[in-house]
């Protein structure tokens, strides 16, 4: 009799959960304040739909098609919206004013148990990480830093012509453009290179932390399926892959403040003025802390390295393909013709080549290193006109704006020439409106823009300008493609690149 109550009473409360559950969907689907918004039926009545579009690596693609289908706003998840337009962009990361607010970072996003420069969301903590560290990213900074970038690229050009010329096999540009930017990032940052290109071998460190790119996203989604949380903390005890991540996580960490702890032992003002120069002179004491630098190491190494390896690969993978010849010979004229020697290429030098730069606005338009829009959370303010209650989550999608017809004529083309001023004599409509240039945003904008922008300018122009000098280049059969095989978890996970390179005929530089 009592087991009887006892069933009765456990189908009651079902019962009730699954009323007050479809109570709840009807109340997203026609009540909520969002509920005017388009976009999938299942994101907006739970997080599923967000999670699985996330963890999927197909982030960019759903959300561009998500836009194609649904208009300029649609809504992903019960509480957030996804934008399109440029003026979104404005108004979600641009500085805010006397008459805007800012827009904060999402704790939803950016909470992964840890804070640094770019995961910090209390903007006045934010302020005072900025301060400390934006002299490091400064122009007279970066100038003392470049022969390190200048020697690392003529390191990887010297064995380029070893490991890949001499013996004519193709090589994975993916993997010794992800050793040339962690070496110098390593360097920069914890004051010695990870060797990688001298070695010709990934090192353990990064192995570990590119590893982690897939679980660093399931972990991003803890706070959508609060299920997800338990499933994280227990997976270890029952899955021998899931225990190895996290044995090597625990060592990664070791080594992180262990290489820190190097770092500091230098002091100050050890060879150029590098990431922590001027933090370890001019920082509280709370903020020399050990444990507070690993932390910041760990973001700018994560944040600066794969960013620039991505970028400068999909740049060659665009320049070696068939359909994109005539912008590698137009390149290879503009480098070659200007400089006298190999040894004449400076950052300063290479930024006033017009092509080159075009072709790496192009490279980030076409593939974003961070193409996903960052989430924010409004503080009662406009985006594009429309009002967005406080508490709302919002972002606009980089990879869903650069590829809109309305803001780039054939955006699947890659096309440098789009860059450049229209041509002397090119009038009325044609001339103007080949004048507008694409609003692009690869590094985002306003006070969480990315401090390494200038860094990564030098880095590219001085990389790309010195291989183009040194080599001519062909990919190889069957090589995967950059714009539509690439998955997206934290960072890109990057296809292979194989490319052929040879010496370019009687421009060879001294180097190796
Ligand atoms: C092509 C290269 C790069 C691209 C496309 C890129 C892109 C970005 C973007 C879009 C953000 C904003 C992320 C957000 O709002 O969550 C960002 C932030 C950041 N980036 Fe970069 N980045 C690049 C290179 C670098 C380099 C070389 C460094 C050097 C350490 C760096 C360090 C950072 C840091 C520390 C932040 C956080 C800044 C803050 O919140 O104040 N990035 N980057």
């Amino acid at each position: 009799m009592l087991g009887y109550s006892l069933y009765s009473l456990g189908g009651v409360l079902l019962l009730l959960v699954v009323l007050y559950r479809l109570g709840y969907c009807v109340y997203l689907l026609w009540f909520h304040h969002l509920s005017k918004y388009p976009g999938p039926k299942l994101a907006a009545i739970s997080e599923i739909w967000y999670v699985k579009t996330w963890i999927s690596g197909e982030w960019p693609r759903k959300i561009y098609e998500a836009h194609r289908k649904y208009g300029d706003i649609v809504r992903i998840a019960p509480n957030e919206l996804s934008f399109r337009t440029p003026q979104s962009f404005k108004d979600l990361y641009g500085p805010p004013s006397k008459t805007r607010k800012l827009f904060p970072k999402s704790e939803r996003f950016y909470d992964m148990g840890t804070t640094n420069l770019a995961l910090e969301m209390d903007p006045e903590e934010h302020a005072k990480q900025y301060k400390l560290f934006a002299p490091a990213f400064r122009t007279s900074a970066l100038r003392s830093q470049e022969h390190v970038i200048q020697e690392h690229v003529d390191l990887l050009v010297s064995q380029i012509r070893r490991r890949g010329v001499s013996t004519g096999e193709a090589l994975n540009m993916a993997l010794w453009l992800e050793w040339l930017t962690f070496d110098i990032i390593g360097e920069l940052t914890f004051g010695e290179s990870f060797h990688a290109v001298k070695e010709t071998r990934s090192h353990y460190w990064v192995t570990v932390l590119l590893g982690f790119n897939y679980g660093g996203s399931l972990v991003a989604m803890r706070h959508r399926l609060s299920i997800l949380g338990p499933i994280l903390r227990w997976a270890p005890v029952f899955s021998k892959a899931a225990e190895e991540t996290t044995r090597g996580l625990e060592q990664h960490k070791k080594l992180t403040i262990e290489k820190t702890q190097k770092r500091i032992a230098m002091g100050p003002s050890h060879k150029t003025q590098d990431f922590f120069a001027h933090a370890l002179q001019h920082g509280t004491e709370e903020e020399k802390e050990l444990k507070k630098l690993s932390e910041q190491a760990m973001i700018f190494i994560t944040a600066g390295a794969e960013t620039n390896a991505h970028a400068l690969g999909s740049t060659m993978w665009f320049l070696a393909h068939p359909d994109y010849a005539h912008c590698m010979k137009k390149l290879q004229d503009e480098v070659r013709g200007t400089f006298a020697r190999y040894e004449d290429i400076t950052g300063d030098r290479a930024a006033q080549l017009p092509y080159l730069q075009a072709v790496l606005d192009e490279a980030l338009r076409m593939v974003p290193p961070a193409p996903a829009g960052p989430p924010r959370v409004s503080p009662g303010e406009t985006v594009d006109g429309v009002y967005m209650p406080a508490g709302t989550y919002v972002s606009t999608d980089l990879w869903a704006l650069h590829h809109d017809e309305r803001n780039v004529e054939r955006p699947w083309e890659f096309d440098p020439s789009r860059w450049l001023v229209a041509g002397e004599g090119e009038e009325g409509e044609a001339g103007t409106k080949r004048r507008q240039r694409p609003f692009t945003a690869p590094f985002s904008m306003g006070p969480r823009m990315c401090i390494g922008i200038n860094l990564a300018w030098i880095e590219m122009r001085v990389a790309l300008a010195k291989m183009v000098y040194a080599f001519d280049w062909e990919i190889e059969e069957g090589c995967p493609n950059w714009l539509t095989e690439n998955k997206l978890y934290v960072l890109w996970k990057k296809p292979k690149l194989m490319i052929k390179l040879k010496d370019a005929s009687g421009k060879g530089s001294s180097v190796g």
